[in-house]
């Protein structure tokens, strides 16, 4: 997919599929989060608008959705943080998130600590987690970008060191197939996010193995970041171009 210029663009059908995911993974794991604790976060670094074009709910609007019907049931907290960095994203995702919260009653929505910052979303969103004492306890972190590599190892290793935590990365391989071999700035985009060199033996590779190839290099870059269960799910988009969704959970502490 072209990475759209608008603030608010076309959802397409591989969003949707990972919008369905999301929610999914999310309504099975803030009730499990929730029953055994008091206070439980979410947090995105590549949250958007909160809305598409024709009125579709961001991953935002859908999480919020999922854990204020999750605290219908358990008088518990959460917190919710959410990074973007184009500000005319951050002014919609502001809009969109009022709306959504007043959907639903003061009862639930002032258990739910909202909290959108505008920014590149690293280091600033670790440095977040860190100060609110986020880390170490449950969190789930979607890290979804428009494929990248956009996503230091360093960062992912620092999330891993947590047994509660859980991220959800999307990675798209085809920028790295394409651009990477010719292209020092290229590969050391792909260095930084795999953590190593390992992942250039792509190059080598026959075309119909290298996004496999990546995938399974990527799935042992989030096992070295201390996530020891990882599941993948492949998308297809429009011009047959592969995504990776990847959901890690740490050290055994996975719902799946
Ligand atoms: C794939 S979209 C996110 C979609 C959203 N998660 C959803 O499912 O509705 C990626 C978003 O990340 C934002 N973005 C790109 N680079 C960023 C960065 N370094 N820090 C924070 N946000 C960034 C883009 O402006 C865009 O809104």
């Amino acid at each position: 997919m072209a990475v759209p210029k608008a603030a608010v663009w076309e959802r397409d059908p591989h969003t949707a599929a990972k919008h369905d995911l999301l929610r999914k993974y999310l309504e099975a794991w803030a009730p499990i989060l929730l029953s055994r604790n008091d206070l439980i976060s979410y947090a995105e670094g590549f949250a958007g608008a909160g809305i598409y074009k024709h009125g579709e709910p961001g991953s935002p609007v859908i999480a919020y959705d999922v854990f204020t019907g999750a605290l219908h049931r358990y008088p518990k907290r959460m917190r919710m943080i959410l990074m973007e960095e184009d500000p005319r994203r951050v002014e919609e995702l502001e809009r969109q998130m009022a709306l959504v919260r007043s959907r639903h009653t003061d009862d639930v929505t002032e258990r739910v600590a909202v909290d959108i910052r505008h920014g590149d979303y690293h280091p600033s969103l670790l440095q977040k987690l860190r100060s609110i004492g986020s880390l170490g306890k449950p969190l789930f972190v979607l890290l979804d970008s428009f494929g990248g590599p956009d996503i230091p190892y360093s960062l992912l290793h620092e999330l891993g060191r947590y047994r509660s935590t859980e991220v959800m990365v999307t990675f798209e391989p085809s920028f790295l197939t394409r651009f990477a071999q010719n292209h020092d700035g290229h590969r050391q985009r792909g260095d930084e996010a795999f953590g190593s060199q390992d992942w250039q033996a792509v190059f080598q590779q026959p075309s119909p193995l290298k996004f496999a190839f990546l995938r399974e290099q990527y799935r042992d870059t989030l096992r070295r970041a201390g996530f020891s269960h990882t599941l993948y799910f492949e998308m297809v988009d429009e011009g047959s171009r592969k995504l990776y969704l990847n959901r890690p959970g740490s050290n055994g502490d996975s719902i799946s």
